[in-house]
């Protein structure tokens, strides 16, 4: 056991006095109160800093995110490019879309139509013969008997153009695919419409109701 303590520096500390303890700590304290209690504002340069960032993030977000629109997605955008390209639409393609999304219930898939109620496309005069009369017939619809390839048929066939008094409100573009799918489909073999050509009619013809074969034939 440990005698001679005199080397002990706990008993330096132990000498000190009141006067001794103060003025240590004023030192460390360096002389000042601690007014803060250790609590520092954020420094400024970091709330700059963040703030430039949200200023940032709120550009970028009213730049790209295309008001989160879900018609913003264009597949026509290259990836990288940001330029759109216009793509040229193959009338074929659409327009069999458009048959299977609209004339196909009644005109069937084969183009055949249903005997003695809807009309066959298949090898019809309509069809394949006058541009005139084939565009005036689906913009604006038909009533009344037609006789088509020997048979009589009397039914109503809707309008599908964007004319007054309702229709399908198709544009000029879908009926021109359409007629001309149907112009070169199931063994038919006659050009393609235009979508002028349609555009023309529909402002020729402007307000008028279904036609009636009498009317149709008048055309050229
Ligand atoms: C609701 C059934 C129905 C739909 C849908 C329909 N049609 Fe018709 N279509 C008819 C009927 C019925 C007639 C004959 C009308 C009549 O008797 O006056 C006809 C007649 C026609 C004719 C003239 C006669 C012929 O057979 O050549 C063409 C051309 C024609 N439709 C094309 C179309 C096209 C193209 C579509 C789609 C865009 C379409 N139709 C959608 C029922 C329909």
């Amino acid at each position: 056991m440990s005698t001679n303590p005199s080397n002990d520096p706990r008993l330096a500390q132990a000498s000190a006095t009141d006067e001794s303890l103060v003025s240590a700590h004023d030192k460390a304290a360096d002389g000042s109160p601690d007014s803060h209690a250790n609590y520092r504002m954020l420094p400024l340069v970091l709330l700059f800093v963040l703030s430039g960032l949200i200023f940032y993030a709120g550009t970028y977000l009213h730049r790209y995110s295309g008001n989160f629109s879900s018609e913003v997605f264009d597949e026509r955008m290259l990836p990288g490019s940001g330029e759109v390209q216009v793509v040229q639409i193959d009338p074929l393609v659409l327009g069999k879309k458009q048959y299977a999304a609209a004339c196909v219930t009644c005109h069937m898939p084969n183009g055949q139509g249903l005997p003695n109620v809807y009309p066959p496309l298949a090898g019809s005069e309509w069809v394949t013969g006058s541009e005139e009369r084939l565009i005036s017939i689906v913009l604006h619809g038909l009533k009344g008997p037609i006789t088509v390839k020997g048979n009589t048929y009397n039914a109503a066939m809707p309008a599908f153009g964007q004319v007054a008094g309702g229709g399908y409100n198709w544009s000029d573009e879908k009926i021109a695919a359409v007629l001309t799918y149907i112009r070169q489909e199931w063994g038919n073999a006659a050009g393609p419409i235009e979508t002028a050509k349609v555009t023309e009619l529909r402002l020729k013809e402007a307000g008028r109701k279904e036609w009636t074969e009498a009317e149709l034939l008048e055309l050229p």
